[in-house]
């Protein structure tokens, strides 16, 4: 008998500060958000392994018996290792990927790929075992952008708000739920391509980069401090000074180079509304977090998405603080998320 549908989530996420610091050896923060991405495994008895990505217009489908003739180098290994370059070529092969091709679809599929051979024929991705979904996420990210972190998959697997230094994880105990608007504006970019023009840029200008490198370090660490300050002693001001610190980081992000035009439009936008914003992850294009205030307005609020959907971003208003990834049972799912699964 087949198994029953699997029904699993994961936390959207974002960086609060550290982004390509954290590349450098630096502190980053990172927090999940109650926007989450759910997953739903539903055995066949086809032959077949289908993988559908809605929101980015993926549908693809394999033979089975096809994908075992290629495995056997995958599974001879006995733990989580690194796609090596010829892997990913062969992968590349299966999938009909053009070998130069950088495109997020394509990129996600070679990751699935990936995992599926590595992970799904051992039948191993049923354990329950965090530590283990959080080291083949890190090799997911290394097909999709070469030489990650670790900051992205740590936050997605265990949830909440985490300082991430060199591999070093500590959770922050009790994390202020702050409501934020994440605005994606929608212009496309190569996570790989901005990591390595910051390292080029740091070669270039040891002088002038390192030390810019460590103030976002110290913004990483202050930021940490005031989140904590605000469980034990909340205070209006503390607000005020994320908000410096978002303004600072934004500027430091954009010395390091990987701003860009639609971002400086988001926090234009935001700011002509008494709100503070910065990129979050890569830039270059991407995404950006606004921070909101308690006390405001829900005018105020919907003026502010409605100005940046005017720009032509999409907009979400969210929390933070999230639950890592999880396993759902049909009856504890929320309605809409079953219609959206459905709609599939
Ligand atoms: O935009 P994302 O989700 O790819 O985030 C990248 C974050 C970086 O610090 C720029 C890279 C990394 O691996 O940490």
């Amino acid at each position: 008998m087949l198994p029953e549908v699997l029904l699993v989530s994961a936390p959207g996420k974002v960086i609060l500060h550290g982004e390509h610091a954290v590349v450098h050896g630096k502190v980053a923060l990172a927090v999940a958000l109650n926007l989450r991405t759910f997953l739903r495994l539903q055995p066949h008895s086809d032959g077949k392994v289908a993988l559908n990505l809605p929101n980015i217009g993926v549908m693809r489908t394999w033979d089975v018996a096809r994908l075992q003739v290629l495995d056997t180098s995958f599974l001879e290994q006995g733990d989580v290792t690194p796609p090596t370059p010829e892997q990913v070529e062969k992968l590349k092969e299966v999938a009909g990927i053009p070998e130069d091709c950088a495109a997020p679809e394509h990129l996600s599929v070679l990751a699935f790929l990936y995992l599926y051979l590595a992970i799904c024929q051992k039948q191993r991705w049923m354990e329950e075992d965090l530590e283990l979904i959080n080291k083949w996420a890190f090799q997911g990210e290394r097909v999709i952008h070469g030489n990650p972190s670790g900051v992205d998959n740590a936050i997605s697997t265990w949830g909440g708000a985490l300082r991430y230094q060199q591999g070093k994880i500590s959770s922050l105990k009790r994390p202020p739920v702050l409501q934020i608007l994440l605005t994606n504006t929608k212009v496309p970019r190569s996570t790989k391509a901005l990591v390595a023009s910051v390292r080029n840029r740091l070669i270039k200008f040891p002088e002038i980069m390192a030390p810019l490198l460590t103030s976002i370090d110290a913004i990483s660490v202050e930021c940490e401090r005031v989140l904590g300050e605000m469980v034990a002693a909340p205070a209006p001001e503390q607000y005020l000074v994320l908000e410096e610190l978002i303004d600072m980081n934004q500027h430091h992000l954009n010395a390091l180079g990987v701003g860009h035009a639609a971002l400086d439009r988001l926090c234009q936008v935001t700011m002509a509304h008494g709100l503070h914003s910065k990129l979050t992850g890569a830039g270059g294009g991407g995404c950006g977090i606004t921070l909101l205030k308690p006390g405001l307005e829900r005018p105020e609020v919907e003026a502010t998405k409605q100005a940046l959907s005017s720009c032509g971003f999409d907009c979400w208003e969210t929390s933070i603080g999230a639950p890592g990834v999880s396993v759902h049972s049909a009856t504890s799912l929320d309605g809409h998320v079953w219609q959206a699964l459905d709609g599939l």
